[in-house]
């Protein structure tokens, strides 16, 4: 058992070799590359830090497979092939760039791979749920990231591989992902023993704000210690897509000076597609707002009505009244 899981790390470790490999040094992978050059602004050193790679429709890793005489019950396990009733028949990746999923000791976990082909409806594919390879356990670049962290940079989430790498080429050495999925115990578990302060920069649309709204109450539960930091991007954007159309200077920016508590993060999505000069919509906001408030400290209880009072006219003390109001008949 011991043997055949440091089999499958090895088979890993050499796909991502070989994978990265084609992509910087064959015509195979030359359309890759360009891809990642020219549209994603990546340069040499970034893909080999990351170990990106490409894998061609030829199977050169069921070809290496072969040529080593591994076990196809090995191959199998490893996921890194498709097989129908355990028939392998090509290497799962054919034709996408490859991020090697790494845990936190740099271990190779799995792989996720990018189609180039703007019309394929599945952009992103991951390895399979594993043994090896679970996406609630693990968080992309978390090895390279611990040290940073562990050393003072700021922990980050990101919604994907290209905005950790876009935040880490601005500085941000700290930035982990969650893979497609959401954040979970496990994660914030993992962050909160070597932080007590996390970021959350998800994609600057309504996906990303629903993934801080959900994040944010998760952290607070698993871990109240920790201080959240929600950076909210404009326009829609992602962190990667404002490196690459406004300019590193830009994410920088945004990723120092733009970070909002979380009760400023989430007034500010209550307000969102409200016109608050319409007495109903500032009604139904300021029913958003108890909630958020309820949970928030007496300074920032106190900073938000006045806000609301001075912004849309309603008294202090009726706000007052109100907020007192919610919080005596909220279910305990
Ligand atoms: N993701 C994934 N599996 C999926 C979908 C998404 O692992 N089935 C991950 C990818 O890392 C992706 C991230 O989730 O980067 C966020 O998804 P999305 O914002 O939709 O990706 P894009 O930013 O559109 O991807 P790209 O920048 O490569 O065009
Ligand atoms: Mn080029
Ligand atoms: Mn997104
Ligand atoms: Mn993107
Ligand atoms: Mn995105």
């Amino acid at each position: 058992r011991q043997e055949q899981f440091a089999a499958i790390f090895d088979l890993y470790q050499n796909a991502e070799r070989l994978y990265t490999h084609i992509l910087l040094n064959t015509t195979a992978g030359e359309q890759a590359l360009a891809y990642l050059h020219d549209d994603r602004k990546l340069d040499d050193e970034t893909i080999k830090r990351y170990g990106l790679g490409f894998v061609p429709s030829n199977n050169v890793l069921l070809a290496y497979a072969r040529e080593h005489n591994l076990a196809d019950k090995l191959l199998l396990e490893s996921q890194l092939f498709i097989d129908q009733d355990g028939e392998i028949s090509r290497d799962r990746f054919n034709n996408r760039i490859v991020w090697p999923i790494k845990d936190v000791r740099g271990q190779v976990r799995g792989f996720s791979g990018r189609s180039l082909d703007p019309n394929n409806p599945a952009k992103y594919m991951n390895s399979p749920e594993s043994p090896f390879f679970n996406k609630g356990n693990l968080l992309y670049n978390f090895d390279q990231a611990k040290p940073a962290i562990r050393a003072g940079q700021p922990a980050m989430i990101f919604e994907g591989f290209m905005d950790v790498i876009s935040a880490a080429i601005a500085g941000a050495t700290g930035a982990v992902a969650t893979m497609g999925t959401a954040l979970t115990e496990h994660h914030v578990t993992d962050l909160s023993k070597i932080t007590d302060k996390i970021l959350l920069v998800y994609d600057g649309d309504a996906a990303g704000q629903k993934a801080a709204k959900r994040s944010i109450p998760l952290i607070r539960q698993v871990a109240p210690q920790v201080e959240i930091g929600v950076v909210s991007l404009p326009d829609g954007r992602d962190p990667d897509e404002v490196r690459r159309e406004q300019g590193l200077e830009v994410l920088k920016q945004d990723l120092d000076h733009g970070v909002l508590t979380p009760t400023e993060f989430l007034i500010q999505a209550a307000k969102n597609g409200k016109n608050l000069e319409n007495q109903a919509q500032y009604l139904d906001f300021l029913k958003e707002a108890w909630p958020i408030l309820a949970v928030a400290s007496p300074v920032e209880q106190d900073y938000f009505l006045r806000q609301f009072s001075e912004e849309y006219g309603s008294d202090f003390t009726a706000l007052q009244r109100e907020f007192q109001e919610f919080l005596a008949n909220r279910p305990a």
